[in-house]
């Protein structure tokens, strides 16, 4: 840790309460270290005699990379509340994303209502349709025999599904895409801050349209529902349903595509993986949650309620705690020889999803959906592998992700004779 200290960088402060040998400059938006693999970033620090350090950047905040520390926090709601996001470039929101910026009690009956509407039950619902699409956004990769993976495939599949879990036409998901493109991706554009707020402008009232015509003819579908829930004991408002399928928007998106863009950079360099799935397709859901596991992507924060030792570390009232799940779920106290990928493993842990009163309610659903296409993919190709020379492209932020997969895929023979 010593070369990133703060005694070299004299322009930030840092609380007296803080060791020297702590401090780090990281900012996980920037970090060279994440640009260059935030797979295996953080495991050298988690295994450093200083796993839990202070960065000075935006302030100042915590950063935990040990699995017990992590969940010690996010399972202490009351010690650790989930504030506004002070990080820059979070969220464009003007009122709390429901529920995740909600703490206990207030928090509980809106993911209870949220629970219902993404039960196991209501997700295999959406099944046959998410196949159907999956299908279709295979088959030019198929004809073309290559593919960007995470602009032809990882960004817009989980677009339609939003389209499938609102009750939307199909047709909508370009548009869908084009502004989450643009509220989480803004970043990469030259004028990101009036692109990403224009673009929760345009969200913002496109749902505020739906709503209102779901109040007025409810229908079999996710916003109706919402609108004719009950909170605190009495009927939830408009801007609640709205500040919840803003969340959905956000939350439901971008995870998935960054999900999906490390399974399948994982499974195009390893070519001994990708032969076990194709042997044994029954395999995949294991594969999904190792994957999931050595793959984590969110880095979240908390602000501390009061003086508190979490890891050795003392941690003061108002500070805040980034917890990084890339690294909390590759600890080796979690499972053993934890850098091994093995789709045979059994009894798989991570925090992939989070732990604790906001563990994310959208689980059903992503793994649905990762199962979906991971099955789709192997079924119709003979094989598939990162293209030659190609360099893969992470993205760091507080859900990492990959923007550039080129692969190339061999498409599985026809067989003439099943279709005579
Ligand atoms: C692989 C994909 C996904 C991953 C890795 C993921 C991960 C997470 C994590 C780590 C949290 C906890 C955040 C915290 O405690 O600060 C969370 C919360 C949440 N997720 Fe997901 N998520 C995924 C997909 C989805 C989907 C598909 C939806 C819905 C369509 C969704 C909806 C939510 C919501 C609403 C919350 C807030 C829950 C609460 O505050 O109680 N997520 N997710």
């Amino acid at each position: 840790m010593t070369d990133a200290t703060v005694t070299e960088s004299p322009d930030f402060d840092v609380p007296d309460h803080v060791p020297a040998e702590l401090v780090r400059v990281f900012d996980h938006f920037n970090e060279p270290g994440l640009k260059a693999n935030p797979v295996t970033f953080y495991d050298e620090i988690r295994r450093s005699d200083h796993p839990t350090f202070w960065s000075p950047v935006f302030g100042g905040f915590w950063v935990l990379t040990r699995f017990d520390d992590i969940k010690t926090v996010l399972q202490d709601a009351e010690g650790f509340k989930n504030e506004h996001m002070s990080f820059p470039g979070k969220s464009v929101w003007p009122r709390k994303l429901i529920p995740v910026e909600l703490d206990p009690p207030l928090h509980m009956p809106y993911k209870t209502v949220e629970a219902k509407a993404l039960s196991p039950v209501k997700v295999r619902d959406l099944a046959p349709a998410i196949t159907t699409d999956v299908k279709e956004l295979l088959q030019p990769i198929l004809d073309n025999g290559s593919c960007e993976f995470f602009h032809d495939f990882a960004q817009p599949m989980p677009t339609t599904v939003f389209c499938r879990l609102f009750g939307l036409p199909i047709e909508q998901a370009t548009t869908f895409l084009q502004w989450e493109t643009d509220l989480i991706h803004g970043s990469q554009h030259g004028d990101s801050a009036t692109l990403r707020l224009e673009a929760g402008l345009k969200i913002q009232s496109y749902l505020e349209g739906l709503i209102a015509d779901r109040l007025e003819n409810p229908v079999d579908d996710l916003i109706s529902m919402f609108t004719q829930s009950e909170v605190h004991g009495r009927r939830m408002t408009p801007d609640e349903t709205l500040d919840m399928c803003y969340q959905l928007f956000i939350a439901g998106l971008d995870t998935v595509t960054s999900a999906l863009s490390f399974c399948f950079s994982f499974l195009a360099t390893h070519p001994e993986h990708r032969r076990q799935l194709y042997e044994d397709p029954s395999l995949v859901p294991n594969a999904i949650e190792e994957l999931m596991r050595t793959h984590s992507f969110i880095s979240g924060n908390r602000v501390a309620q009061a003086d508190v030792e979490v890891g050795g570390v003392l941690i003061k009232k108002g500070e805040t705690v980034l917890y990084a799940l890339a690294s909390g779920s590759r600890d080796e106290s979690l499972v053993e020889h934890a850098d091994t990928v093995d789709f045979t493993r059994e009894g798989i842990k991570h925090l992939a999803f989070g732990i604790g009163p906001h563990r994310c309610v959208g689980s059903h659903l992503a793994r649905m959906q990762l199962q979906i296409v991971m099955r789709e993919w192997f079924a119709a190709t003979e094989d598939f592998e990162l293209a030659e020379d190609a360099e893969i492209v992470y993205r760091p932020a507080g859900s990492s992700g990959i923007i550039h997969l080129p692969l190339v895929v061999t498409p599985r023979a026809v067989d003439a004779g099943a279709s005579a």
